[in-house]
């Protein structure tokens, strides 16, 4: 898809068919988010694909809330964390203010790949900030060392969104 063209197009998706992914092109679309910029390279981003229906189930019902169950139902999930203490930090001290934020915006980058990859790849996305990260993380077994960030859906369409208005430039960005 050409790149302005993608970029209009993504929208979040709140209606999926039942129509499962496929792994390969899930490991695809994982790949090329791995080829976000990080801090000094440190890739702290780590991604918990869940494709399978038996996980998908339980990771639906245990670890979102029911309106975003709704949203995502037939899509495949993508569970996004960060490694603590790592990006931006030197033997263990924050090299800014801001500390583990970095690490957050390492992964934000990583996850705006990731929906431009799987709208490449013909498919689209939700990126759900509200979740249970206690039921995710025993569920997934994911080390105390990473911070859960985001549950992104992964699936075929079955609605056609509008495109939610954007604020008019002057009043996000100032040009000097
Ligand atoms: C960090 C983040 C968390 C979000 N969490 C949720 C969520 O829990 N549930 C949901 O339905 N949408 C969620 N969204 C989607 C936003 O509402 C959506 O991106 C925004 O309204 C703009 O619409 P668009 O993505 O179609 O451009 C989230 C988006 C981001 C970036």
């Amino acid at each position: 898809m050409e790149f302005n063209e993608l970029i209009v197009e993504r929208r979040s998706v709140r209606a999926y068919k039942d129509q499962p992914v496929d792994v390969e092109i899930l490991k695809k679309i994982v790949e090329q988010a791995q080829m976000a910029p990080s801090w000094k390279n440190s890739q702290t981003a780590r991604t918990y694909v869940a494709a399978s229906k038996e996980i998908l189930e339980e990771l639906r019902a245990k670890g979102l809330p029911s309106f975003n169950q709704k949203s995502s139902s037939g899509a495949a999930l993508i569970v996004t964390t960060f490694v603590r203490g790592v990006s931006a930090f030197t033997n263990g001290v924050a090299d800014t203010e801001l500390g583990d934020k970095w690490g957050a915006y390492d992964l934000g980058l990583h996850d705006a790949y990731l929906v431009l990859a799987a709208k490449n790849a013909g498919l689209d996305t939700l990126i759900m900030g509200l979740r249970d990260y206690q039921a995710i993380r025993a569920l997934l077994q994911i080390p105390e060392e990473e911070d859960i960030v985001s549950v992104i859906a992964v699936g075929y369409r079955d609605q056609e969104p509008a495109l939610r208005p954007r604020k008019p430039l002057e009043e996000v960005a100032k040009f000097f």
